[in-house]
């Protein structure tokens, strides 16, 4: 049994709004006890925390999808961790669960923030960290991007970037898995080959060593029928050249332009739109939220089947965060991201 009145928790706040890239001088560390929860609320013990490119937009001002984060308020964090207390029938001392944890070793959820935080109960049994990876919220971007919005019918060709990232990797497994011929596109020898060798793609482009125009022509020979956009960019605008017509493109993600100090600048191949009859639509992975379930459990059979696999990248410790976090902006991570706050 865990003594609450004896733990602190320590949290990281967002100190400023970067330009560019964040910086150390963007956060700042506090600490503050814990208590005991309130009727109907849970007291979460933080175990693993996702990180994500879409944390750089929360630390933005202005109208997105999400509300930014506060100015001195924890930073906005999904993850998985354990029940340490409960005044909460649904949720038992030793449940894993998942939910919106925020930067910090304890999440106190109030009955009232229990739907809010998303929170739900987890099979430890499949990896507490594929919950953030392949069966989270990477995962169902994925796999309700690419059913829902690319439409996929075996013998089609799929592209994606970011290939080797979480959500690249759950796109091209599902893809694979419904028959499509799957180029990736990703940076570097070692990524390539894990897609390939490890994930069964087709092939996949090295953009930081080679001609991504030349790869497509080479590993796309009837064209791209779908593309899921992670990374935004030239690699789009050369993607756009090469579509066919019909074609679906899933903008996921513009990584690339996270942290631009100017303007995106728009596709200048847009056209291929219209000569093509094609589509670019955007998705929210948290629109399909009462549908998660579904995708999980496809998901989760898969991955019981062998056909699937969920590969994270798992860096210690919360002080670590704010150079953790830049991995993701260098191509550093390799698998889906994952801060390790505390043992289980
Ligand atoms: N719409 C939604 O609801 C939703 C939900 C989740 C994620 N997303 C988006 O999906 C994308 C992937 O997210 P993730 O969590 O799976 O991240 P991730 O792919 O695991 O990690 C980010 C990867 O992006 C690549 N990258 C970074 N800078 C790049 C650049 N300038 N050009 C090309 N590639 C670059 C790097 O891989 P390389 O080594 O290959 O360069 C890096 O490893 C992001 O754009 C994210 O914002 C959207």
């Amino acid at each position: 049994m865990t003594a609450i009145a004896t733990l602190t928790n320590h949290q990281i706040l967002l100190a400023s709004r970067p330009v560019g890239l964040p910086t150390r001088a963007n956060w700042r560390s506090t600490t503050k006890p814990v208590a005991e929860p309130s009727p109907g609320g849970v007291l979460v013990k933080t175990l693993y925390l996702s990180l994500d490119p879409a944390m750089r937009g929360w630390m933005n001002e202005g109208k997105s999808y999400i509300a930014p984060v506060e100015i001195g308020a924890v930073m906005r964090a999904g993850g998985v961790g354990k029940v340490i207390a409960s005044q909460n029938p649904t949720f038992a001392v030793g449940d894993y669960v998942n939910a919106g944890l925020d930067l910090q070793e304890y999440c106190m959820i109030s009955q009232e923030n229990i739907k809010r935080s998303g929170m739900f109960k987890i099979d430890a049994r499949l990896g507490l960290t594929t919950w953030l990876n392949v069966l989270g919220m990477p995962g169902m971007t994925g796999f309700f991007g690419l059913m829902e919005v690319g439409l996929p019918k075996a013998g089609e060709t799929v592209v994606v970037s970011g290939a080797a990232g979480a959500v690249g990797q759950t796109v091209g497994q599902i893809a694979k898995l419904k028959g499509c011929r799957v180029v990736g596109i990703a940076g570097g020898q070692a990524k390539c080959d894990w897609v390939v060798n490890e994930l069964g793609f087709d092939a996949c482009i090295d953009y930081k060593n080679g001609d991504v125009r030349a790869g497509l022509k080479a590993h796309c020979p009837k064209g791209v029928d779908i593309y899921f956009d992670n990374v935004g960019g030239e690699i789009l605008d050369m993607v756009l050249t090469k579509i066919t017509r019909g074609a679906r493109i899933i903008i996921c993600g513009a990584i690339s332009q996270y942290n631009n100090t100017t303007p995106v600048k728009g596709p200048a191949n847009y056209l291929s739109l219209l000569v093509n009859r094609a589509r670019m639509e955007g998705i929210v992975v948290f629109d399909y939220a009462d549908r998660y379930h579904l995708g999980v459990a496809e998901m989760a059979g898969y991955l019981k089947a062998g056909t699937m696999k969920s590969k994270e990248d798992i860096v210690q410790g919360l002080e670590n965060f704010p150079e953790t976090l830049l991995k993701l902006f260098n191509g550093e991570n390799f698998g889906k991201l994952v801060l390790q706050v505390a043992a289980d």
